[in-house]
C-alpha cells in the first residue's frame, strides 16, 4: 500500500483527491486548518488520518506529519486560498497572506519531506497552480501570482530534486464546480455560461482533478517531471478563439 498526505483536505478538491488516493489503495494522511472539517471528511474516507496544522506554520507542519508517523510516498500541496477585490484596493497583508499560504505553505510542507525521501531516494510531489497562474484574471488580488509561484516553484524542485529519484508536478484545474468556486456557480445561469464556454461544453468537477493526480503519481507518469498538467476541458486555449469578430 502507498501513502500520501494531502493538505487542504477538508473540503472541496483536497477531500475528492483523498476519496480517490484511498479508493486507489493509500493510506491518506488528510491535513487541514479547519479540524472539525477534516475529522469530519475522513470519517467518510476508509484509511485516511486528520491532521491538523496551517501549512504557513513549520512547527506545527511538522508536528502533524510525524503523527503520520511515515514519510510518504506522495504530498500533494492542495491547499490554496483566493482574496477578491480589485487590486488598487488589496492591503498589503492580504496580498501577502495569500503568498504565504499559496505558495510559501507549498515549500514549507515540501521542505519537511524532502530530505527523507531523498534518502528513501523515491517519492512524488504535486503541487496545485490554477489557470489563474497561466492567464491572471480581475479583482482576485496576489492569487495568478502566487499560483504562478507554483509552477516555477514546480519547475525549480522536479530539476533539483529529480535527479534524486523524487518527481514533481503540479497541476491547474479550470473551471471546477467544487470548493472555493462552488458559492459562484450555484447560481445556475453562471454555471451555464461558463460551462458552454469551455471547448468540452461542461464545468470540471473535483474528480477530474484527483484523476489527474492518480496519473500524475502513476508508474504511466514515470518520465513526467517539472510540468504543469492544465486541467481545464481547453478553456485557456480557447481566449482567441473567443473575442469578437466584428
Ligand atoms: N475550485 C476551483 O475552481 C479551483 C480552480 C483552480 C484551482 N483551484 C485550486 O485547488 C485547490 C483546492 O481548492 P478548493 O476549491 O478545493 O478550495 P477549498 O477552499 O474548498 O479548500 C481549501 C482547503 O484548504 C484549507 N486551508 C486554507 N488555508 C489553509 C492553511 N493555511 N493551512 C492548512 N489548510 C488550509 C481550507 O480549510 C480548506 O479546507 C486550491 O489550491 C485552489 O487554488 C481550485
Amino acid at each position: 500500500m502507498k501513502s500520501a498526505i494531502v493538505t487542504g483536505a477538508g473540503a472541496g478538491i483536497g477531500e475528492a483527491i483523498s476519496k480517490k488516493l484511498s479508493e486507489n489503495n493509500y493510506r491518506v494522511g488528510m491535513l487541514d486548518l479547519n479540524k472539525d472539517n477534516v475529522i469530519e471528511a475522513s470519517k467518510k474516507i476508509k484509511n485516511t488520518t486528520p491532521l491538523y496544522a496551517d501549512v504557513t506554520e513549520e512547527e506545527s507542519v511538522n508536528e502533524a506529519f510525524k503523527e503520520f508517523g511515515e514519510t510518504p510516498d506522495l504530498l500533494v500541496n492542495n491547499v490554496g486560498i483566493v482574496l477578491f477585490g480589485p487590486l488598487e484596493e488589496h492591503s498589503v497583508n492580504d496580498y501577502s497572506k495569500s503568498l504565504n499560504i499559496n505558495l510559501l505553505g507549498s515549500f514549507i510542507t515540501s521542505r519537511i519531506l524532502i530530505n527523507d525521501m531523498i534518502k528513501r531516494g523515491s517519492g512524488s510531489i504535486i503541487n496545485m497552480s490554477s489557470v489563474n497562474g497561466v492567464n491572471p484574471g480581475i479583482g482576485i488580488g496576489a492569487y495568478p501570482a502566487s499560483k504562478a509561484g507554483v509552477i516555477s516553484m514546480t519547475q525549480q524542485m522536479a530539476i533539483e530534486w529529480g535527479k534524486l529519484g523524487i518527481r514533481v508536478n503540479c497541476i491547474s484545474p479550470g473551471f471546477i464546480d467544487a470548493g472555493m468556486s462552488k458559492p459562484i456557480y450555484e447560481d445556475k445561469k453562471v454555471a451555464a455560461l461558463r460551462g458552454g464556454a469551455v471547448p468540452v461544453g461542461r464545468l470540471g468537477e473535483a474528480n477530474d482533478i484527483a484523476n489527474a493526480v492518480i496519473f500524475l503519481d502513476s508508474e504511466n507518469a514515470s518520465y513526467i517531471n517539472g510540468h504543469n498538467l492544465v486541467v481545464d476541458g481547453g478553456v485557456i486555449s480557447s481566449v482567441i478563439a473567443q473575442l469578437p469578430r466584428e
